[in-house]
């Protein structure tokens, strides 16, 4: 029997290479291999977004088209809806006992958005809400409302299953062993450069390129690239090592071409217009595919909404199952 994996994404904004290179490249190799549930988790969007519901609605058909758009299928993908599982919010009522606030305060990746809030909104620890802190509760509610014993993150996400698991383990301590511990699958590729060179691709800094990014975007973007500063001329060496266009180059362009890139820029016989034209080109036959299966789905929005549909309704079969399990287990089956 294939196990089962559980992922999510918020539904915030339109999948980057970031997302693709990190995540879903390698979603669509293992999708073969599991029992595979992806969850749009829009009430985990609305934590940050509350006050912004058509934004969160717009974007649960626009990442799903993405993800469609890459290949994941969805004759073996659970695409399901977050909001329309309500047993994910009942077991969130549960678990929320089992939790202790100040666990939550002390998690990582909680802090650091925390911070990150206080640098956007000030030092008002006050806007900080009871949903938001509570997320990660919410987070081990998705997992284990499918059995997920799989779970693919990136490494910021790390605090999070591990606040999953010593749910699941005192879950099974005070009630009896019923829930499974999931283990995570690490992506091999965690993180993607932006354009400007940070060490992050994301889309509040402003520096990525994403999958819908038309011709004259593309090209905007990069010419607009950090290369190796010391270079002046035309005709200087550089080092393509810290160059971001030559980073993009490996990562979309054809291996055979990159060594030669790669020399040309060092022996200073490559200039960096060129070589940023050339990345253009690479860019777009990469997107090319991805955008012309994407529109397919555009094209036919009632597809996109019977595969929701479809998967939403596998997904809420599981859930009945281990909700069933949990509340015998806590002598609240009634
Ligand atoms: N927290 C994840 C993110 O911000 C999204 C997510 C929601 C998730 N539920 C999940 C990831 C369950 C893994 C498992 O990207």
């Amino acid at each position: 029997m294939k196990k089962t994996i559980l992922t999510g994404l918020r539904p915030t904004g339109n999948l980057h290479l970031g997302h693709y290179f990190g995540a879903g490249k390698t979603w669509r190799e293992i999708q073969d291999d599991y029992d595979f549930y992806l969850e749009i988790a829009d009430v985990q969007a609305l934590t940050d977004n509350f006050d912004n519901p058509e934004k969160v609605r717009h974007n649960v058909y626009e990442i799903t088209k993405d993800l469609l758009a890459i290949g994941l299928d969805p004759e073996r993908v659970h695409f399901f809806i977050q909001s329309k599982i309500p047993q994910i919010a009942e077991l969130t009522v549960f678990y929320s006992n089992l939790v202790t606030v100040a666990r939550l305060q002390r998690n990582p990746t909680v802090k650091t958005e925390i911070a990150q809030k206080k640098e956007i909104f000030g030092n008002e620890g006050e806007s900080i809400t009871y949903g938001f802190l509570g997320y990660p509760v919410s987070q081990a509610a998705d997992i284990t409302c499918f059995e997920g014993e799989v779970v693919p993150v990136g490494d910021d996400q790390l605090p999070l299953l591990e606040q999953c698991r010593e749910i699941v383990r005192k879950f099974n301590s005070v009630y009896g062993e019923t829930l499974i511990e999931p283990e995570h699958l690490l992506s091999k590729t965690p993180r993607i450069k932006g354009l400007d060179g940070n060490d992050k691709m994301g889309k509040s800094l402003g520096n990525a390129i994403y999958l819908v990014d038309d011709e004259k975007t593309i090209t905007e973007k990069i010419m607009g690239a950090v290369t190796d500063p010391s270079k002046i001329k035309k005709d200087d060496p550089a080092n393509p090592d810290i160059c971001m266009v030559y980073y993009y180059h490996k990562l979309v362009n054809q291996e055979d071409n990159n060594e030669r890139i790669c020399r040309e820029c060092k022996e200073g016989s490559r200039g960096c217009v060129q070589c940023k034209r050339e990345l253009i080109e690479a860019m777009k036959s990469f997107l090319q595919p991805i955008q012309e299966k994407r529109k397919y789905y555009e094209e036919h929005p009632e597809e996109v909404d019977r595969i929701l549909e479809k998967g939403t309704q596998e997904a809420e079969q599981k859930a009945v199952e281990t909700l069933k399990k949990v509340k015998q287990a806590m002598k609240i089956d009634y």
